[in-house]
């Protein structure tokens, strides 16, 4: 299958590398930009590459377009002539904008309606561990199923609908700054408990990898895996329960909501 990637910068660059190097076999990559750089790296990763975006549309069967959200309309309006809706699927990866807007933007007089998803892929995309939200806008559940599978090479995958999407974010695409940020506060407790930064980071990162992977088993939940850890009168508990005091729960739920308004 042949992918364009139109926008080769922090997002769309990410997607075009992981594809190159998790899918090599799969997808045959041609990826456009308008300055240089971000092209030469890609080109030794094996992408066609180039600076126009009607040449790297055109034989696509799946065009991912990753540019800011203030040029999705230029670059859609740009590409549509020279794309078959019969056999073309367009990707957006852009925050903010709607699948209305981008349909009218696709919208061709007398030809069928373009079949158009959303994704919606976290930074962590660039190391296939991204947590990837698609929103099949106007396409069947092939060309749904089609997408998925050029996401699933870089991590998880989930098909939500659109009015879910921007909670989807503020869990998932926030939600790696939020956990940056517990990494960095845990961190600074562990500075002040006597380790040095990089040494504590590292405890603080295999810990968080350990949590994830209890996690990832089928059934498992966060406050049976808490109970297993606190012993009564413990000092688990006595940690947890002065973050509590301090809003640690509360907080989280507010950032999330903050993200959503
Ligand atoms: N879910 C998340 O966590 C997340 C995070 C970041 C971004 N995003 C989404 O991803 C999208 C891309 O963001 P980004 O952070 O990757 O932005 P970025 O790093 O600024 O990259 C945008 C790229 O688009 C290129 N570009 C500009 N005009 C273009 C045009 N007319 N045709 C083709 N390419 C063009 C830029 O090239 P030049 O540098 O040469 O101008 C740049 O390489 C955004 O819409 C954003 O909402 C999502």
């Amino acid at each position: 299958m042949k992918i364009a990637v139109i926008g080769a910068g922090a997002m769309g660059g990410a997607v075009a590398s992981g594809l190159l190097n998790y899918a090599k076999d799969k997808y045959s990559l041609t990826v456009s930009n308008p300055s240089a750089r971000p092209l030469e790296i890609l080109s030794a990763e094996g992408a066609t590459v180039t600076n126009n975006n009607v040449e790297a549309a055109r034989d696509a069967e799946i065009v991912i377009v990753a540019v800011k959200p203030w040029i999705v309309e230029t670059v859609l309006t740009e590409i549509k002539d020279s794309l078959d809706y019969s056999r073309q699927t367009v990707v957006v990866i852009a925050a903010g904008l709607t699948g209305l807007q981008m349909m009218e933007w696709l919208r061709k007089d007398g030809a069928d309606e373009p079949s158009l998803l959303i994704a919606m892929p976290n930074t962590a995309v660039s190391v296939a561990q991204s947590m990837t939200f698609i929103v099949p806008v106007h396409a069947s559940q092939s060309v749904t199923a089609d997408v998925t599978g050029v996401f699933d090479f870089l991590g998880e995958t989930m098909v939500i609908d659109e009015a879910h999407l921007p909670a989807a974010t503020a869990l998932a695409s926030c939600g790696i700054a939020y956990a940056m940020r517990y990494v960095r506060a845990a961190v600074e407790g562990g500075v002040e408990l006597g380790f040095k930064a990089a040494v504590a980071q590292k405890m603080v990162v295999q810990t968080l990898r350990g949590a994830a992977a209890l996690l990832s088993i089928d059934g498992a939940h966060p406050e049976s895996e808490i109970d297993k850890v606190t012993t009564p009168g413990g000092i688990t508990i006595r940690g947890l329960n002065e973050m509590e005091h301090a809003g640690f729960t509360s907080a989280v739920i507010r950032g999330l909501k903050a993200s959503v308004k």
